[in-house]
């Protein structure tokens, strides 16, 4: 299968770093294996070779000069929406830098590619959040795969143990911590830290988004949240439509006040049915000290589903880097090869 990785930052580099472990593991188990044909950035420069690009060059590139190297012979003025439709790209990686007021250029990259009869998969919420369902429309119209594990939980399964292990159920709600940065702050205020210290180490470590607002007040769950009510239950609703809350009001105080009472604050993520119809809310809430979310601590995250005929389930992380994000690229890569097989 030949792929093109649009964008190329975090995740997209250690999914190449993946693919150069394993692939000869997997030229066997997947018969022709995978081969990166194209690569884009959006300030980096891009690179097409459909014998397959160097991966190791391009990291090698980027890492000692911040782009890919004018000498680099496979580098290529072309879009991103040009190599979408080069003819011997099978599947595009989505990997670009979300954009929460609307999911793009991500939707466009991801429709164009489904629209020329290529398999698609993103770990970019803002499609899903904002465009799943015709993307999804899209895809089956065309009997292309449409997946988007790394949304959600990173490289934890949520879409595809819905899809693949709980055939017949309905999702008839979910509540989760889902958002690593807000949880890190909450359980660094709990051991005595202030707001602005702890928000300070989880920027240090590149945990919090590029503008931290997007967590602080929420948006970043609301995201998460309206991509889970749209492909699991079936909600056609935008970011805008969750009743959002973010954390920016939490004092040391009130963290001291809840712990006095026994109690931990969590930034809780919840998607329900309310008179038949799904709804969503991303707000602080109290919560026993033993329940289950609130011993989700740091920038661990989890999700409890609700079922109709399953019970409850409940998916966790324990303090996911960036390897289990790309993980999830490659769990829905290799969905996609064994649909083929
Ligand atoms: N990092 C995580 O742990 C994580 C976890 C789950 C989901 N995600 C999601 O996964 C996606 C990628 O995350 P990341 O951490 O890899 O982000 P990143 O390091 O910021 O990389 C984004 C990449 O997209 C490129 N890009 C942006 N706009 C583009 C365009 N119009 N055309 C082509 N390339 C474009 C950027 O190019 P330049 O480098 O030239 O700017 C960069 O290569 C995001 O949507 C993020 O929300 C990330």
């Amino acid at each position: 299968m030949r792929l093109a990785l649009i964008g190329f930052g975090n995740v997209a580099q250690e999914f190449a770093r993946i693919l150069l472990e394993k692939e000869k593991e997997w030229a066997v188990e997947y018969y022709e294996g995978f081969r990166v044909v194209a690569v884009s950035t959006r300030g980096k420069g891009s690179l097409v070779n459909p014998e397959g690009i160097d991966l190791r060059r391009a990291l090698l590139d980027l890492h000692e000069g911040g782009s890919f190297s004018p000498e680099n012979p496979e580098r290529a003025r072309v879009s991103s929406l040009d190599i979408i439709g080069l003819d011997f790209v099978d599947a595009i990686i989505e990997t670009t830098t979300l954009d929460i007021a609307g999911g793009q250029p991500a939707t466009d990259h991801l429709r164009s590619a489904l629209s020329r009869g290529k398999h698609a998969i993103t770990t970019n919420k803002g499609p899903i959040a904002f465009a799943y369902r015709d993307l999804q429309a899209l895809a089956a119209s065309v009997g292309k795969a449409f997946l988007f594990e790394g949304t959600v939980l990173d490289g934890a399964p949520v879409f595809n143990l819905v899809r693949e292990n709980l055939p017949g159920c309905r999702i008839t709600g979910f509540s989760g911590i889902l958002n690593g940065t807000t949880n890190y702050i909450l359980t660094r205020m709990e051991e005595g830290e202030g707001f602005a210290a702890a928000l300070e180490t989880a920027q240090k470590y590149g945990w919090a988004e590029a503008d931290p607002s997007m967590d602080i007040d929420g948006w970043d769950a609301a995201v998460k949240v309206t991509a889970l009510l749209n492909v699991l239950m079936g909600a056609g609703i935008t970011p805008g439509d969750i009743d959002r809350q973010g954390i920016g009001g939490i004092t040391l105080e009130t963290v001291r006040e809840a712990r006095s009472r026994g109690q931990a604050i969590r930034l809780l993520c919840e998607g329900a049915l309310v008179e038949g119809k799904p709804v969503g809310r991303v707000a602080p809430v109290h919560l026993p000290a033993d329940h289950s979310l609130a011993k989700i601590r740091g920038t661990s995250s989890a999700l409890t589903l609700k079922t109709d005929l399953a019970g409850e389930l409940t998916v966790q992380i324990r303090e996911p880097k960036i390897r289990e994000t790309a993980y999830a690229v490659v769990a829905d890569l290799l969905t996609v090869a064994r649909r083929k097989r």
